[in-house]
């Protein structure tokens, strides 16, 4: 069975995304994160470009990790002895060898380039350590002077030769012909570095390994330079489950690892983004969730599933929700609902999706327990006797909940940054502080200070089981507490003291 490698380069090329800057903490986070996940080599930076770097990247050497460290340097004696010393396991030099990079970053001559790249290659080997070397902007290098260069690095024991389309201007099907040629010529390792400014990144990157690259370079999220760089997600499931050609990533971490570094580089993915977007396997539309709820490869592609990349499925309650969608819903949370029952809880989740209001779940179980004359109050699990916020500008914003849970009284208290955060940990630690909130949504605030606010919360609890309610008051506070308890009861239906 054939393997490609993964080379990371999250925390070079991704960190040169402009508003991303990592300290060092953060950098190893990612680092340990990348290990865990499989990832061949991870490239921890640039060690030359200032002494936090250099930190950095010597940490992130000396944390024994799996995967091997790499550090990036010029054709430059002082950028490789940086990386030397920062205890890397391989160096990867690069040089530019376009006539218009030449012309305008180097002044060197062709026959400069190319004594420099193997005096550097030998000078690294000499050190016992792994060489990478990259032609930048191979693309639109001429490419009698790249075969002869790659040919020159190979010949004085270059590990790993990079193809890079550092400007993103390949197309699948020519870079399928550049590495095809290359490969006919070259028996190092090769690897594809693409950038994605037309979009093209993750194509170009799975043409070259069509066409015989055995490594692939790539970001966590897609993040690098520009429009970035090839989606390490995206590549390894299109290898895995189109292609049949396996890499060593842990496919089920690739959603914890792509919200780690969202988190970390503050650097948030569109909700339709392939593999990890929140969208990626949640189903609105009323035919659609009708076909997943009966056979999921209906409306997925069947050899993507959400477990296969630790992601879950959606079922969104719209106003494209279809009956059979919403009796399912309901069914599977204990609700009966007959055909006049469901007609009529049907009707009012279109209405209000036409009116352009968001049917969470909780609007859905409030319509039908409605409908269905099922009041639950008397059935709910907490039930708040008082509840009591403190802020201002000499105190710490404290709340405190009394409460009956699950018959029991109980009273919890929680400061937090502001008197909303205060009462929501006071709820979470009325019921024992295992559940999370994972979202936070305020909407709708129009008017004036008395006007309605209207809160949406998502909250999850130990098992992984999530859901949204949604509170409105006239006061941010309670619109908050009415919100997360809603949540809250609703994740306990069903449970025992
Ligand atoms: O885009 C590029 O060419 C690079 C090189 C350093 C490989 O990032
Ligand atoms: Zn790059």
């Amino acid at each position: 069975m054939r393997i490609v490698k993964v080379f990371d380069t999250t925390l070079r090329d991704g960190e040169q995304m402009p508003g991303v800057s990592m300290p060092p903490f953060y950098k190893v986070q990612i680092a340990r994160a990348l290990d865990r996940l499989g990832v061949d080599v991870i490239e921890a930076g640039f060690p030359s470009a200032s002494k936090g770097e250099f930190e950095s990247v010597k940490t992130i050497a000396s944390l024994g990790l799996n995967s091997e460290i790499c550090g990036l340097a010029r054709i430059i004696r002082e950028d490789i002895d940086s990386a030397i010393k920062a205890d890397v396991d391989m160096v990867h030099i690069f040089t530019p060898t376009s006539r218009i990079q030449i012309e305008y970053t180097l002044k060197l001559s062709y026959d400069e380039i190319l004594a420099r790249s193997i005096e550097c290659v030998e000078y690294i080997k000499s050190h016992g350590l792994k060489c990478m070397f990259s032609a930048m902007d191979a693309t639109r290098t001429d490419f009698e002077f790249l075969k002869k260069i790659y040919k020159a690095v190979e010949e004085v024991g270059v590990d790993v030769v990079n193809i890079p389309d550092t400007v993103g201007v390949a197309t699948p099907f020519r870079f399928y012909e550049l590495v095809k040629k290359l490969r006919e010529d070259l028996r190092v390792e090769m690897d594809v570095h693409c950038h994605n400014d037309f979009g093209l990144a993750v194509a170009n990157t799975y043409a070259a390994v069509l066409a015989g690259a055995n490594e692939v370079q790539v970001t966590v999220n897609g993040i690098g330079e520009r429009a970035g760089n090839a989606s390490l997600e995206q590549v390894v499931m299109i290898l895995h489950s189109i292609e049949g050609i396996k890499t060593n990533i842990k496919t089920e971490l690739l959603f914890d690892t792509s919200k780690l570094v969202e988190r970390l580089t503050g650097i948030k993915m569109p909700p339709n983004t392939p593999i990890i977007g929140e969208n990626a396997f949640s189903h609105e539309s009323g035919i659609h969730a009708h076909g997943v709820l009966k056979e999921t490869s209906t409306f997925e592609p069947g050899i993507l599933k959400p477990e296969m990349v630790g992601h879950r499925r959606r079922i969104v309650i719209g106003k494209h929700a279809g009956r059979y969608q919403i009796k399912r819903i309901l069914e599977d949370s204990g609700y009966s609902v007959g055909e006049e029952a469901l007609n009529k809880i049907f009707e009012k989740v279109k209405e209000m999706g036409d009116k352009g209001k968001k049917v969470t779940d909780r609007d859905l179980f409030t319509i039908a327990e409605i409908v269905l004359g099922e009041i639950m109050t008397d059935k709910r699990a907490v039930e708040v006797d008082e509840i009591t916020v403190i802020t201002g500008n000499k105190v710490t914003p404290t709340a405190v909940v009394n409460a009956k849970v699950f018959g029991d009284k109980r009273v919890a208290s929680a400061i937090g940054v502001g008197p909303v955060d205060a009462s929501l940990k006071a709820v979470l630690q009325l019921v024992g502080g295992k559940m999370q909130i994972r979202e936070f949504k305020l909407d709708a605030i129009t008017g004036g200070s008395d006007a309605i606010a209207e809160v949406y919360i998502t909250v999850e609890d130990e098992s992984g089981n999530i859901f949204t309610s949604r509170g409105a008051s006239q006061d941010i506070v309670m619109a908050s507490f009415d919100a997360v308890i809603n949540a809250v009861n609703f994740l306990l239906r069903g449970r025992k003291k």
